[in-house]
């Protein structure tokens, strides 16, 4: 296949506008899968299991597929892009590996968040769009109001619009023949030096990680010896081929192609997104503008069972080897023992991964409130990232050299019905939102025309309870989505929590001082529900610095666990002490006051 007749692209979109059905459909159009029966219709694209339960693409897939157009036959070749704002970064890298993008709008639902986002990275990137309206076989399909949509916001010809149901596979003839037609061919030249685009990775258990390039210039073939232009690793090629849609053994990849290789490489921190591989020797100039991934979301991962801890770790360490994104230390506290600190590319991420642990490794584990990386700019100009409060420095004691405190805030759009606006600034508002702005999608005066709002907030407000609320608050018809901002200056301090004025260190917070009194109040209120009695009164207290915010207090219980029992059945007696021990074994010492670790976990699983 020479460069004339490869297509290179991907299919960027909202999530749930049904990007990994017209995958489906591209797939059994050009005879590359079997078409399924219906009813066991289940996307191949779309592999963990957590992906499925929540219905989003984690880790992207890519196939080839072969089509007969004309009097050629050309090479297609798919490059999926991860479906949610977490992953916003990769999905703009692997946009660097094509050349087109099928911009896929839900024709019920029109222009939503992660539409724009997704087409200003195609944009930037210089890529063919291609405007595909999707499930125009649903009865709320308005194809004509939402192609208008596009027009307004993106400039889009409404005569370019193809329209489709990839469901019912109304359409799909259309869009194989734009792809063709529209998109431009790779330019690789097979004389040039080996340059291979490196834009998405997975790992195999036996040949450890396998990459997905994409050859920009030269031939790659078994045996090659190659090398990375970010971390100069030098590496054999050991098998190569194209993703047919599963692996397939080539002899060589050409320029334009995309397909897998495998060359020894054994964690997959080693293969970055973005990266540029080339021959031994034969340096190239790198793709622009990569960066390796970077955490934004730190928590503390510990088991229920302190017993359990070399089990955890070692479960995470297997987790990591496959998803390179994950950030690992380890961590003690002296309330839940060993554990690690993991640092995650976003909220989600986070949920996903702990999804993974318990599923697939059995985990039971307490994972503490997130934190965002906090900046501290001391008095001698140096700064430092702080991502576990902990370590974060005490701002109330004048004797403490910090000169600033900064957190990274991102810039957030929010699509939304117009008759939300005021519930969404007012979320905005409460989440500290500054230049809070908005205007019309649609033309004004119209019914049902919607709003796009966007303002700077606090990546930590975001991280905890900003979605859910956003959610809720607009009846679920509010899409979101945010880019990093940059860092700005705040008025944060540590809080912590004492029980009997000892304080415990998992549950240290870094608190915006607007919130003290309310975080303060509402978690002391928390903790007097799940801590149980001890035999003498327990403070639990809130505490910023010195100064105490909240405070409970847990009244002292009777010391025989019998005594309360009606009646004397021995039995049940016995039955009771047998319970106080086996909980005795669970105990983690806070001072002199005994605590259950289900405790910490009934704490902070709830939001
Ligand atoms: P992510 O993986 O989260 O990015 O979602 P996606 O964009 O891949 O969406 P997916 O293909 O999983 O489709 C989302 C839902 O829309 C599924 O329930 C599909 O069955 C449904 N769907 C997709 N295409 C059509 C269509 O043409 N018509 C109708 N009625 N439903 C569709």
């Amino acid at each position: 296949f020479p460069c004339e007749v490869i297509r290179n692209f991907s299919i960027i979109a909202h999530i749930d506008h049904g990007k990994s059905t017209l995958a489906d459909r591209l797939l059994e159009m050009t005879g590359t899968i079997e078409k399924k029966d219906k009813g066991m219709n289940k996307q191949v694209l779309d592999k963990l299991k957590v992906e499925r339960e929540r219905g989003i693409t984690v880790k992207a897939q890519t196939a080839s597929m072969i089509h007969s157009f004309g009097d050629k036959k050309y090479l297609l070749n798919l490059i999926d892009t991860p479906g949610h704002v977490d992953f916003a970064w990769e999905v703009s890298r692997s946009l660097a590996a094509c050349e087109g993008a099928l911009l896929l709008v839900d024709a019920s639902q029109g222009v939503q968040a992660q539409s724009l986002s997704v087409f200003h990275a195609a944009k930037d990137r210089g890529l063919k769009i291609i405007p595909v309206l999707n499930k125009i076989d649903l009865p709320a399909a308005q194809p004509e109001v939402i192609a208008a949509q596009m027009q307004s916001i993106f400039g889009i010809d409404p005569a370019d619009v193809i329209k489709i149901s990839a469901k019912s596979g109304i359409g799909i003839e259309d869009v194989l023949r734009v792809i063709i037609e529209r998109i431009p061919p790779p330019q690789g030249k097979i004389d040039d030096p080996l340059k291979a685009f490196l834009f998405d990775s997975s790992y195999d258990r036996y040949r450890g990680v396998i990459s997905l390039v994409n050859i920009q210039g030269g031939a790659l073939k078994k045996g090659d010896k190659i090398t990375s232009c970010y971390t100069r690793k030098r590496y054999e090629v050991v098998d190569l081929g194209i993703m047919y849609p599963e692996e397939t053994p080539t002899t060589t990849l050409l320029p334009g192609q995309v397909g897998y290789i495998a060359c020894n490489m054994k964690e997959s921190s080693e293969a970055h997104i973005g990266d540029t591989l080339h021959r031994v020797g034969v340096p190239v100039e790198p793709m622009p503008g990569f960066k390796p991934a970077k955490a934004m979301v730190y928590a503390g991962v510990f088991p229920v069972d302190s017993n359990d801890f070399l089990k955890l770790e070692e479960s995470i360490k297997r987790l990591t080897l496959t998803d390179r994104s994950v950030e690992v230390m380890r961590e003690s506290s002296s309330a839940l023992g060993q554990g690690c600190r993991l640092g995650f590319l976003g909220s989600l991420h986070m949920d996903v991964f702990r999804q993974r642990l318990e599923d697939e490794y059995n985990a039971n584990v307490i994972i503490t409130a997130p934190t965002v990386p906090y900046k501290v700019i001391w008095r001698d100009g140096k700064e430092t990232f702080i991502s576990n409060p902990t370590d974060f420095p005490d701002v109330t004691d004048s004797t403490v050299q910090v000169r600033e405190i900064q957190e990274p805030v991102v810039k957030a759009s929010i699509i939304v019905p117009q008759e939300y606006l005021g519930e969404m600034m007012d979320l905005c508002f409460t989440h500290r939102g500054e230049e809070i702005d908005h205007r019309y999608l649609d033309a004004s005066g119209s019914e049902d025309a919607r709003i796009i709002l966007t303002a700077i907030i606090p990546l930590g407000e975001i991280v905890t309870t900003f979605f859910d609320r956003l959610k809720s608050r607009s009846s679920g018809f509010a899409s979101f989505d945010y880019e990093d901002a940059g860092y700005r200056p705040s008025k944060l301090s540590k809080m912590t929590f004492l029980l009997n004025g000892k304080p415990v260190d998992a549950l240290a917070l870094i608190v915006h001082k607007s919130a003290e009194d309310e975080v303060g109040r509402a978690w002391v209120k928390k903790l007097f529900k799940v801590i149980p009695r001890q035999l003498f009164e327990v403070p639990i207290q809130a505490a910023v610095g010195r100064r105490i915010i909240a405070r409970e207090t847990l009244k002292a219980l009777r010391a025989d666990v019998t005594a309360g029992l009606y009646g004397g059945h021995y039995e049940r007696k016995l039955k009771h002490l047998v319970n106080q021990k086996e909980g005795k074994k669970r105990m983690k010492k806070v001072g002199k006051v005994d605590l259950p670790q289900e405790a910490f976990y009934d704490i902070l699983s709830t939001k």
